[in-house]
């Protein structure tokens, strides 16, 4: 939402509390309309034939059945999500509901409210079809994970799978049936607020993270017990808004959208995902959610996609905002017969209000309506909501409760952390080596901030700080103190999530407090041991309508970094962010940086065990780590053009190098590559090669290193990236040991889609490759590949 930030101010002060709400939600997913390509796709290798199972069958036979009794109302109500908040009242959907108008909910979080819903549905609707509660289950739901962008740079697809499993449960158990997520837009430009929602720059990062969410959210099948039906996002290009700015326009060339943005689409596709979301931008001039071109001929043609599509929030209305559409029944009928199944909306309901009309002027047919209508009864009937529409209120807590959540989403806390640098080692702290510790930074000790965006059903008190963690670990033996600082607020241009913040933000130090609180922070680095320095952003700096033109440490964080460090006792910092931040100074001046994301309701136990050596980092960049926004969209898989020898000199002004390179991270111990093998120096097209690497822990303590695999093209008809990930592996070393790993490059990691030939190829080309553990890998080996 780009519009509605100037008018926020005004609308913060009307006075009725729940029209503010309403119009700001509204405002969180009404969009600047989506419109795309008009290509056509000739792909062979990525054709499927999907042979429907024997539930599949039922369940056809079944919403056909039902297909034959319902009304053309009692259908478009099926195509009709409305979203209800706390709010609201009950009351406000209860008849709706009775008259089969509303087909599903959203955000509706409380069991009792859920069954309420349901029965009215499910006893007093003609048909008695069920609805379908959908919520953004995104890293968690009461037990709350690392954020999406973290848990991505733990490369760890099953403690990815895990974690997603964890969410589901607790959603689950609560009534949720469906969850917006994964959310697997390809990011490379960190000014874009969404970022943190995804997987960063890279389509093979990208598709490994899709398959696993969408594994660990529906389980083996849709319907599986204490799994959510899952809803990969946002369809398609998204992640890149111009100049990053959130829900403008996407021109994204043919080649990039299939080599790049499609790919972890189709991994989730390949992995059963039961439905999709259209985005709310404009591809390429058509509105994704009334782009027939990406719906229907590469969703559901191409990729046989058998589940629906739902629109993204006012994405259907809002077709007219940009000129797609000419009114309301324009915006319905385009966005049908693009292909979005159901829309989903605030109040605008442009399906239920239009389709009828337009029904009867011959622009659509009831088979049309019929054919977006089926999946979405396949998908109940396969659910189990037919046989199972309620949830046991009484056995939520207890699902809640258990203490393997937490353990699972401190692991991931953990595998997630990357460490930037490390100099000396001064990491992993001594435990008994310091008799006073600061803990220093806004978000040192900031519940909300742990957390990350999307994180609206958890239990607040039950988050870990990074002050709290370290106390406990410490226990009484060593002083813990802490002291803010400064602090950091969108201030002026609030998020419009902030009405659904557990914690509110505190109010706003006057000039005198300021001042008294930034020497206070000083004062205590300089009275201390050792300063531990929590800064970033706040969580509402990232996410959806979190969009920034600079990537700079908010407010005066840069200049308390500065101060502490001058204090001159050693200093950590830990990094709390969604996005790449400028932490140039940091990088040069202080010893040791821990990117530690937004770690979620473990946080700080996981911080500290970080800190402390109780767990080692081992995670890696998701994406390329620039200086500044200046030097963005800045990725790994670039081409290589005029002067390679120069690149760095491409900016006159600074070394056109990033700060960390796509991949990087570093560890309490040290690795070793060697023994590079490559099977054959020699495969046909269409066959398979194998690549083998050993990697040794050199160092004296355990820990995991993330093996990656890069490969480049030498010659073809297409100039190919520098360098494309095409596979890797976190593996788990003992000091001294060694492990082989192997990878299997295929067809499918040696092909691409080659925009003059409008189609995927594999080339007869010579191949290099190298292995190690980051982008910048050095051991090389090459293999041809013959016709
Ligand atoms: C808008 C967001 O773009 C989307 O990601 C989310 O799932 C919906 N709103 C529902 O909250």
């Amino acid at each position: 939402m780009t519009k509605p930030f100037p008018n926020m101010k005004t609308l913060v002060n009307l006075r009725t509390r729940t029209f503010v709400a309403l119009i700001l939600l509204a405002l969180i997913c009404s969009s600047l309309i989506c419109v795309s390509a008009q290509q056509k796709e000739k792909s062979t290798q990525t054709k499927q034939e999907v042979k429907p199972g024997a539930a599949d069958q039922q369940a056809r036979r079944r919403a056909d059945a039902l297909l034959a009794q319902m009304t053309l109302e009692e259908k478009l109500g099926q195509l009709n999500q409305l979203f209800f908040f706390s709010f609201q009242k009950e009351e406000s959907m209860n008849a709706g509901i009775r008259k089969g108008e509303i087909g599903s909910l959203l955000f509706v979080t409380d069991p009792a409210i859920i069954n309420r819903f349901q029965k009215i549905a499910v006893t007093e609707s003609r048909l008695k079809i069920p609805l379908i509660f959908g919520f953004d289950v995104i890293h968690g739901f009461h037990t709350i994970f690392p954020v999406p962008i973290g848990m991505a740079a733990s490369w760890d697809p099953k403690m990815v799978e895990g974690a997603q499993t964890v969410a589901a449960r607790e959603a689950r158990a609560v009534g949720i049936n469906w969850t917006f997520a994964p959310m697997v837009d390809i990011a490379r430009d960190p000014r874009w607020g969404r970022i943190v929602e995804g997987a960063g720059e890279d389509p093979y990062l990208g598709a490994a993270m899709s398959r696993a969410q969408v594994r660990g959210f529906q389980g083996d099948r849709i319907g599986s017990p204490e799994h959510l039906l899952a809803c990969v996002k946002h369809f398609a290009g998204y992640g890149a808004a111009e100049g990053g700015r959130d829900y403008d326009a996407a021109n994204i060339s043919d080649a990039q959208l299939w080599n790049v943005y499609l790919p972890p689409f189709k991994a989730a596709v390949d992995a059963g995902v039961g439905s999709v979301m259209s985005a709310y931008m404009d591809l390429n001039d058509v509105p994704a959610t009334g782009n027939r071109w990406l719906l229907r001929d590469v969703l559901r043609k191409e990729w046989k996609f058998g589940g629906f599509v739902v629109s993204d929030a006012n994405a259907v209305s809002d077709l007219q905002t940009h000129g797609y559409a000419r009114d309301g029944q324009d915006a319905a009928v385009k966005a049908l017969t693009a292909g979005v199944n159901m829309e989903m909306s605030f109040s605008a309901a442009v399906y239920l209000k239009n389709l009828a009309n337009a029904v009867k002027q011959k622009q659509v047919s009831i088979k049309d309506i019929d054919d977006m209508v089926r999946p979405l009864l396949e998908t109940k009937i396969k659910l189990g909501l037919f046989e199972n529409p309620y949830v046991d209120e009484a056995k939520v807590e207890s699902t809640f409760d258990n203490p393997e959540h937490r353990e699972a989403a401190k692991t991931a806390a953990e595998r997630s952390a990357v460490l930037l640098k490390n100099q000396n080692n001064l990491l992993p702290l001594n435990k008994t080596a310091y008799k006073k510790i600061a803990v220093i930074g806004p978000l040192g000790d900031s519940r909300q901030n742990m957390l990350g965006s999307w994180t609206f059903a958890m239990d607040i008190n039950r988050t870990s700080t990074i002050l709290a963690g370290l106390k406990t670990k410490l226990g009484t033996g060593t002083e813990v103190e802490f002291a803010p600082g400064v602090q950091i607020d969108r201030f002026s241009n609030p998020s419009i999530f902030d009405m659904m913040l557990k914690e509110k933000h505190p109010p706003a130090w006057t000039e005198v407090q300021a001042a008294d609180e930034f020497k206070k922070a000083v004062d205590l680095a300089k009275d201390s041991d050792i300063a531990v320095m929590v800064l970033g952003e706040n969580q509402d700096m990232s996410g959806e309508n979190a969009s920034r033109s600079t990537i700079d440490l908010p407010g005066r964080q840069l200049e308390l970094l500065q101060a502490v460090t001058a204090a001159g006792k050693p200093v950590v910092l830990v990094l709390m962010n969604g996005r790449p931040l400028d932490i140039t100074w940091a990088a040069q001046n202080v010893p040791s940086i821990l990117e530690a994301w937004y770690p979620g309701s473990e946080a700080g136990n996981a911080v500290a065990d970080l800190l402390f050596g109780d767990a080692v980092p081992g995670g890696k960049l998701p994406f390329t780590w620039v200086k500044n926004a200046g030097q963005s969209p800045f990725y790994h898989s670039h081409n290589l053009t005029q002067n390679p020898g120069e690149q760095e000199k491409r900016y006159w002004n600074e070394k056109a190098v990033p700060l960390y390179p796509f991949g990087y991270g570093l560890s309490y111990t040290s690795f070793a590559f060697s023994n590079l093998k490559v099977s054959q120096p020699e495969i046909k097209i269409g066959e398979t090669v194998e690549v083998t690497v050993d990697v040794k822990n050199t160092g004296t303590r355990a820990g995991d290193e993330v093996v990656q695999l890069y490969i480049h093209q030498q010659a073809g008809g297409a100039s190919r990236p520098i360098r494309e990930l095409k596979g890797f592996e976190r593996v788990a070393l003992a000091a001294g040991e060694i492990k082989t790993v192997r990878f299997k490059l295929r067809p499918n990691e040696l092909r691409y889609w080659n925009a003059a030939a409008r189609d995927w190829v594999q080339e007869a080309e010579t191949f290099d490759v190298w292995v190690g553990n980051d982008s910048s890998a050095s051991l090389h080996s090459t293999f041809r590949v013959t016709p």
